[in-house]
């Protein structure tokens, strides 16, 4: 059983996790992406099947192994992401969207390889919006009562930005954590505050990616037995 944790309290829960970054395709061989490891997203994984709950991991480009006893489908694009999670969501208790999705996608895909012409500048990059994946499963519940949940990354005031962001979503918690120095992308550590739609917040000492995740649970589980 996970840290701290004497009993599997989310025994005949289905959850679905997100988790790493997605990549949006320019041509064959190039891509737009992020940072995101994955890690965050694993753990979560891990530490909910350790509590007994089945899990649905959707990964994004994290080069991880599948974790075992949960059940991962892979996925590239924010397009590909949005289509898994909502088909996982429809039948989950709870939906913990931890991967990095790319807010934006190359207006086009070039069937086949960019490429320099002499004497010539580069084409200027023309982008679209991606679909808010977060922000649809809160509004649209597969059913009341499923627990959704939100990370974000921010950098200058993290609380104000995370409290405006959570309303904005209309998910139940948002953990928010600061980009920086031993922080966040790739680290195996995180430290942050788990804001809720009732008003509570949660600050988590910087610690393993497990002991955050075990908070996050924490709070899905009283919210689903509530
Ligand atoms: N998210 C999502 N779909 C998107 C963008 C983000 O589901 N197109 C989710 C992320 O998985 C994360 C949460 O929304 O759980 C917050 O992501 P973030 O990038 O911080 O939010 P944005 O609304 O994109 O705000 P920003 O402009 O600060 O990037
Ligand atoms: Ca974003």
């Amino acid at each position: 059983l996970a840290r701290g944790v004497t009993e599997p309290d989310l025994a005949g829960r289905h959850v679905v996790v997100s988790a790493g970054g997605t990549r949006e395709p320019l041509d064959p061989v190039r891509y737009l992406g992020n940072r995101s490891s994955g890690k965050q997203g694993y753990a979560l994984a891990r530490t909910a099947a350790a509590r007994g709950a089945r899990v649905t991991l959707i990964e994004a480009n994290t080069g991880l192994a599948d974790p075992a006893g949960v059940d991962v489908v892979h996925v590239g694009t924010a397009v590909q992401l949005r289509e898994a999670v909502l088909k996982a969501a429809a039948e989950a208790d709870a939906v913990v969207m931890a991967a990095a999705v790319a807010d934006f996608r190359p207006a086009d895909y070039a069937q086949g390889k960019i490429k320099k012409k002499d004497g010539e500048e580069p084409a200027p990059l023309v982008l679209v919006r991606n679909p808010d994946i977060l922000a649809e499963i809160s509004a649209e519940r597969a059913h009341p009562g499923q627990v959704v949940v939100g990370f974000a990354a921010e950098t200058d005031d993290v609380l104000a930005n995370g409290r405006s962001k959570l309303r904005r979503k209309g998910c139940d918690l948002l953990v928010v954590n600061e980009v920086g120095e031993r922080k966040t992308f790739g680290s195996e550590e995180n430290e942050a505050v788990v804001l809720a739609a009732d008003g509570s917040e949660t600050p988590v000492p910087h610690g393993p990616k497990e002991a955050l995740a075990d908070v996050v649970w924490d709070q899905v589980a009283a919210r689903l037995a509530g």
